[in-house]
């Protein structure tokens, strides 16, 4: 008989059946893939970013590929938090997977106005609040870059919802181990680690910059070994769980992640490549574990075999 491996996990009394999700921005609101992926195998799927009003974003060039990532500047489009509840969510709900809605905003009050309306809609499992979009002049990394403004839109928003709460950490900070222990402080249930990394890519024919904002966000597999070492820096520093994020593209990757401290992971720049990735990850965590004696995924979690002679990491926890 095949060995049954235990694959949920609890944050805030939500139930997830798997530990592997869709990152924010990468899967659209879920349903333009419905016909490709069974989405019902994951654990969640992460939306785009909502703001209050419909956003068009940042105009092109937005998106540009280097040799192991990609650059971008989406500026965070959106439909809008209204059209968001007509429109997607009556599809979202009808899913058997976890819908955590990503919300972006210019102000607290912003943020607040968004929760307080997606707190009175059904099918909702959590939040994750972003911080620190790279690509927008008001709210973004200008909020995520700075410790005691995160911490007080996590203390506004945990008055406003008993769902879980998960706060997305910019790596682009000296010490994101601060950040996470302050949104802990401030009642985060979880933290997301990390979002992308500030980049840019220049013409060398036009010497013009390739993103019209100049800079943008990089994400890919360019970014694993960055993300690995962050979350391993969170996972030293708070209890509160933590979504892996950055690169990842096969189980192996995903596995790494759990070692050094990730409770679960989100597939990002990977679902362009192949909007069925996770769902295959998902499977293929599952059989590794079969095939290593693993009972309960939760075994590999921070499982890292460290034995620390020098890190720089040391000295900043
Ligand atoms: C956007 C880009 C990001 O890299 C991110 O983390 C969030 C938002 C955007 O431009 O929409």
């Amino acid at each position: 008989m095949e060995q049954k491996v235990k694959t949920s996990f609890t944050i805030r009394g939500a139930e997830f059946g798997n530990r592997v999700f869709v990152a924010s921005g990468t899967f659209g609101y879920g349903d333009e893939v419905r016909e490709l992926v069974d989405v019902n195998r994951l654990g969640g799927i992460f939306t785009k970013s909502l703001s209050w009003k419909m956003r068009s974003g940042n105009p092109p060039q937005r998106i540009v590929e280097t040799a192991s990532g990609m650059l971008n500047s989406i500026g965070l489009a959106n439909i809008g938090v209204h059209a968001f509840i007509e429109q997607k969510l009556p599809y979202l709900r009808s899913l058997q997977t976890q819908i955590l809605v990503n919300i972006a905003a210019s102000s607290i009050q912003e943020f607040c106005d968004i929760l307080e309306l997606l707190e009175q809609q059904e099918g909702i499992a959590g939040y994750e609040i972003n911080v620190s979009c790279p690509n927008v002049k008001e709210g973004g990394l200008n909020f995520g870059t700075d410790c005691s403004m995160t911490a007080e839109i996590t203390k506004r928003l945990r008055t406003l919802t008993q769902k879980p709460l998960i706060i997305k950490l910019t790596p682009n900070v000296t010490h994101i181990s601060e950040f996470a222990r302050a949104v802990e402080d401030a009642g985060a249930d979880a933290v997301s680690v990390i979002n992308t990394l500030i980049g840019m890519a220049v013409d060398v024919k036009t010497r013009k910059p390739k993103l019209s904002t100049v800079t943008g966000g990089l994400s890919g597999p360019a970014m694993k070994p960055v993300a690995l070492a962050k979350v391993y820096e969170v996972s030293q520093s708070v209890k509160i769980p933590i979504f892996g994020i950055g690169g990842i593209a096969s189980v192996e990757d995903a596995v790494e992640f759990l070692l050094v401290g990730a409770t679960a992971v989100q597939i990002g720049t990977m679902n362009f490549i192949d909007p069925a990735i996770s769902v295959k990850i998902a499977d293929g965590l599952m059989y590794y574990a079969r095939e290593n004696d693993i009972s309960d995924i939760a075994s590999l979690v921070g499982a890292l075999d460290a034995d620390v002679k020098f890190s720089v990491l040391q000295s900043w926890l």
